[in-house]
């Protein structure tokens, strides 16, 4: 008898038998705490005269890295904050025009400061240190 056949033979559909597996392996596995707050001890360095980073040559853009996003914002500083969003951790986009960090999961917005401007998230993003020295960004906790 194959799979399928024993599957069947024990009332078991292929889908039933994939929920059963999936079962464990949700994302609360991981640690909600450090998903929402960002990580820690930060410290690296993007060479911006690298094509890897050319997203921060231009004011508006930006990249994420080591769990960081980094931005250069429209008047051309550089901004550093957590990845994830303070809620449940969706993955946050960097809007240059709104001056604002923006979750499309359910629509929280942060200043460029990380301040919460729109829930459901309450609590404000973990932000980091940036220090330009010619063509060295270092982001640092
Ligand atoms: S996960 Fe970002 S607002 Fe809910």
């Amino acid at each position: 008898m194959d799979r399928k056949g024993f599957l069947a033979s024990i009332g078991l559909s292929a889908a039933t038998f994939a929920l059963i597996n999936c079962i464990g392996c949700s994302k609360s596995s991981s640690s909600p705490s450090s998903d929402t707050s960002g990580p820690t001890g930060v410290d690296f360095t993007l060479d911006l005269s690298s094509s890897a980073n050319a997203a921060l040559a231009s004011n508006g853009g930006y990249l994420v890295s080591n769990g960081v996003i980094i931005a250069r914002t429209v008047s051309g500083t550089y901004v550093a904050v957590q990845r994830s969003c303070t809620h449940e951790s969706y993955s946050l986009i960097y809007q240059g025009s709104a001056n604002r960090f923006y979750c499309a999961n359910h629509g929280a917005t942060f200043s460029e400061s990380g301040t919460v401007t729109n829930g459901p998230a309450s609590r404000s993003l973990t932000t980091y240190h940036t220090q330009l020295t010619g063509t060295s960004l270092r982001i640092y906790s």
